[in-house]
């Protein structure tokens, strides 16, 4: 590989840009610097996992390669394409899903209308064509509502379609966020803790699911303080401290390196 095209942070496989890449990204918020000069790439299809102790600013980096908010300072590129200025909606249609570390579901709307907040780019979205194209709309509908279906079925939610979301557990909120961000079909998916505060079966329904999303294709950031999690999904793995990239390599690697253990040690002192 020329050193130039490198340079241009080419991944390795190919000639592809890396569909996700964060460079030299900082966040402060008032006094606070929550990421403080964090790079990140990840190449088409890969899954990648992120950890680093409470407080790193790993959801402040999910923030900005999501578009909640831009960067203090920094670059943030999908598929080669400077993004750094745009919003979530446009993010999501560039094929950016993520979930959130403490999902909200809408309590009183059913859990099948949750899925359905997460279609992108529908007809009906338009007023006027309401209007204009009744039968497409309806249409258009009734595919969206086949999709949601097919999704909670994924996630093994179905029996539960028709009841308010406010009745689900915890492992069950983070299964209906999974459906939820997968009916706008995301290329990338950056997954927030997906597995915290899950029971052991709900949990290796979520690693399953995981592991099927990757197997087709999509590129995956995963935050997670399961380490054996991670080790099974994850070949490479991404440690954050103090807003900084601190580490990065196999599972087992970084599990046993001393600036990784430090600073999991510091956070907890
Ligand atoms: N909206 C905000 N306003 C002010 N400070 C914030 C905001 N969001 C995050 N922070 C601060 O930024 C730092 C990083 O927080 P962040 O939530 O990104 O960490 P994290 O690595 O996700 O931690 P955890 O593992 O506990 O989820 C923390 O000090 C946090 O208090
Ligand atoms: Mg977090």
């Amino acid at each position: 590989m020329a050193a130039e095209e490198r340079d241009a942070g080419r991944s390795q496989r190919g000639n592809q840009p890396p569909l996700i890449e964060g460079r030299g990204l900082v966040k402060r918020f008032g006094g606070v610097t929550a990421v403080d000069g964090m790079s990140i790439a990840l190449a088409p299809g890969e899954m990648v996992g992120l950890i680093g102790p409470n407080g790193a600013g790993k959801t402040t980096l999910f923030n900005l390669l999501a578009g909640t908010f831009p960067p203090t300072s920094g670059e943030i590129l999908i598929a080669g394409a400077e993004v750094s200025r745009e919003g979530p909606e446009r993010r999501i249609a560039r094929g950016v899903g993520r979930t959130f570390q403490i999902p909200r579901p809408f309590a009183e709307m059913t859990v099948l209308e949750n899925v359905l907040t997460g279609a992108q780019g529908q007809a009906g979205e338009r007023a006027w064509m309401n209007f204009l194209r009744p039968a497409r709309v309806a249409a258009e509908e009734r595919a969206a509502v086949e999709r949601a279906r097919a999704l909670l079925d994924f996630v093994m939610l179905s029996p539960l379609e028709g009841e308010p979301a406010r009745i689900l557990s915890g492992g069950q909120r983070k299964l209906l966020e999974l459906a939820r961000v997968l009916m706008a079909d995301p290329r990338a998916i950056l997954l927030d803790e997906p597995a915290a505060g899950v029971n052991p079966t709900l949990l290796e329904l979520i690693i399953e699911r995981i592991l099927a999303l990757h197997a087709e294709g999509r590129t995956i950031l995963l935050i997670e303080h399961n380490m054996d999690m991670v080790a099974r999904l994850c070949g490479r793995v991404v440690v954050m401290a103090a807003g900084r990239h601190l580490a990065e390599g196999r599972p087992d690697e970084v599990a046993r390196d001393p600036a990784v253990v430090g600073a999991y040690l510091g956070a907890a002192a």
